[in-house]
C-alpha cells in the first residue's frame, strides 16, 4: 500500500519534471519569434534583447536564426511588457476639445500619480485625452516623467504667474494676518493657511484662464488621492456637450459657515449690480430655502468637475469673480472655489444645465459617492461599497438639487439615508 503511493508520487513528480522541461523549451523558443509588431516596428522592441538573455544565452545557434538582427533596444532585459502589442482599446469616434487639469505640487507626485491611474483605468484609456498639469512653481524631472508616463493622452505642464497666486494689491495684509491668527485659534480647516487661500482664488478665478487652458472648451479636474470605482465607457466630455450641460458634479454638501460669513451678502450685492447675468430657470431653489434672501449653504463639491472653460470665461462668471474678488473675502475669510462654483452655476446657467452623474463612483477624503442601484453597480463594475454613499445622507444636497429638478431619486435611496 505505502509502496504503491510512493510509486505514484514518483510517477507525478517525474511528469510534472517531464511537462517544466518542455514548457521551458517552448516558451524559450517563441520568445526568440519576432511578432508581427516588432517587424511593423522595424524591431524597436526589447525581444531583441532575448539574445542575451540568461534563459536563451549560450545555447541553441539553431535558433539565432528566427531571432530578429537588430541592434538591442535601450529598454531593459526584463520581462517585456506584452501590452505594447496588444491591439488599441480606442474608443472609437470623434474627440472632444477636452482636457484633464491637475493644480499639484512636485510632492503631490506618488498621490496624483494614484489619481492617474484610476482615471486612466476607468475612462481614458479608451479615450486618450490630454492632461494639464499647473502648480506655482516649476514642476520637477520627476513630476514630469511619472505622469507623463501614465497619461494616455499628452500632458502640459505650466507655471502658475504670480498676479494669479498671490494677494491682490487692495488687499490690507494686516487685517488679512488677523484674520488668520483668528481662524487658527477657532480650530478653523486651512484658516491659517496662506498657500491654501491662494488655491482657493486660483481655482475661482484663474485656472480656466492659463495660456494651456485656453486651447481647450471642456475641462475634467481631478486632485490627488481620489478614487474612480465604476467603468466610464462613453464620452463624459461629449455626453455633456450633447446635452447642452456646462457643469457638473458628483458629491454635494453644506458649507462651512465660519468659512463664509459674507460669501451670500457680496453675492447678492452683485445681484442687484448685474441682473443681466443671472440667468431665467436658475437653481436659486438649490441655494437658498427663502427666495435668496438667506444661503443654506449648499454648494457642489468641486474637487470634482467635468465643466465648460468658455463658460468660465464668460463676462458673467468673470464679473461674479472680479466682484467677490473685490470684496476681499478670499482673504478677509477663507472663501472656497466649491462655493464660488456652485453658486455661479446655479445663478448664471439655466437649470437644466447643470448635471448630476449618478454613474462616475468617485471619493474624495473623506466622502464617497457610490451609484444608488444595484444594477448600475453591477453593470458597471463598481467596487464602491454601497453603504459609503454620501447622497442621501442628511449632510448632502442632493436631495434638494433632485427635489429642485423635478428628478425621481434612483431606485433603493431610501435605504442609504444613514
Ligand atoms: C478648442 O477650444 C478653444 C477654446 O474655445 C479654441 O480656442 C480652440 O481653437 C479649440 N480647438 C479646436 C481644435 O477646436
Amino acid at each position: 500500500m505505502a509502496s504503491g503511493t510512493s510509486r505514484y508520487l514518483r510517477y507525478i513528480l517525474f511528469a510534472f519534471f517531464g511537462l517544466t522541461v518542455i514548457y521551458f523549451i517552448s516558451s524559450s523558443s517563441t520568445q526568440r519569434l519576432p511578432s508581427a509588431n516588432d517587424i511593423l516596428n522595424g524591431g524597436k522592441t526589447s525581444w531583441s534583447q532575448g539574445a542575451q538573455s540568461p534563459v536563451s544565452g549560450g545555447k541553441a545557434p539553431a535558433d539565432s536564426q528566427v531571432a530578429p538582427v537588430v541592434p538591442a533596444a535601450t529598454s531593459p532585459a526584463t520581462t517585456p511588457n506584452t501590452a505594447a502589442s496588444l491591439p488599441p482599446a480606442t474608443a472609437p469616434g470623434e474627440r472632444m476639445n477636452a482636457t484633464f487639469v491637475t493644480l499639484a505640487r512636485n510632492s503631490d507626485i506618488w498621490e496624483i500619480a494614484r489619481s492617474i491611474r484610476q482615471v486612466e483605468d476607468r475612462f481614458n484609456r479608451k479615450f486618450h485625452y490630454d492632461w494639464v498639469f499647473l502648480n506655482d512653481k516649476p514642476f520637477d524631472a520627476t513630476f514630469k516623467k511619472v505622469t507623463t508616463a501614465l497619461v494616455s493622452g499628452k500632458t502640459h505642464y505650466g507655471e502658475i504667474a504670480k498676479e494669479h497666486w498671490s494677494f491682490p494689491d487692495h488687499i490690507d495684509q494686516e487685517k488679512a494676518r488677523k484674520v488668520r491668527e483668528d481662524m487658527a485659534q477657532r480650530k478653523i480647516i486651512y484658516g491659517d493657511s496662506i498657500s491654501y487661500r491662494h488655491m482657493c482664488r486660483f481655482e475661482s478665478g484663474f485656472f480656466f484662464r492659463q495660456p494651456l487652458m485656453m486651447n481647450y472648451e471642456w475641462y475634467w479636474r481631478v486632485e490627488p488621492s481620489i478614487e474612480l470605482f465604476c467603468d466610464i465607457d462613453y464620452d463624459a466630455f461629449k455626453f455633456m456637450a450633447d446635452n447642452k450641460k456646462k457643469y457638473s458634479f458628483v458629491l454635494s454638501l453644506y458649507e462651512y459657515v465660519e468659512t463664509i460669513p459674507t460669501l451670500w451678502d457680496s453675492t447678492k450685492k452683485f445681484i442687484k449690480e448685474h441682473p443681466e447675468h443671472i440667468a431665467e430657470g436658475n437653481s436659486m431653489g438649490f441655494l437658498s430655502d427663502d427666495g435668496g434672501e438667506t444661503y443654506n449653504h449648499c454648494h457642489m463639491w468641486s474637487n470634482f468637475e467635468i465643466g465648460n472653460l468658455n463658460w468660465l470665461r464668460s463676462k458673467a462668471y468673470i464679473d461674479y469673480f472680479e466682484s467677490l474678488d473685490a470684496d476681499g473675502g478670499f482673504f478677509y475669510e477663507r472663501w472656497g472655489d466649491a462655493p464660488v462654483h456652485s453658486i455661479a452655476a446655479s445663478l448664471l446657467l439655466k437649470k437644466e444645465e447643470i448635471h448630476f452623474f449618478n454613474d462616475i463612483a468617485y471619493y474624495h477624503v473623506p466622502f464617497t459617492h457610490c451609484p444608488t442601484g444595484e444594477k448600475t453597480r453591477l453593470d458597471l463594475k463598481c467596487h464602491c461599497n454601497p453603504k459609503d454613499n454620501f447622497d442621501w445622507k442628511g449632510y448632502s444636497c442632493t436631495s434638494r438639487f433632485f427635489e429642485l429638478n423635478g428628478m425621481e431619486k434612483p431606485e433603493g435611496y431610501e435605504n442609504q439615508q444613514d
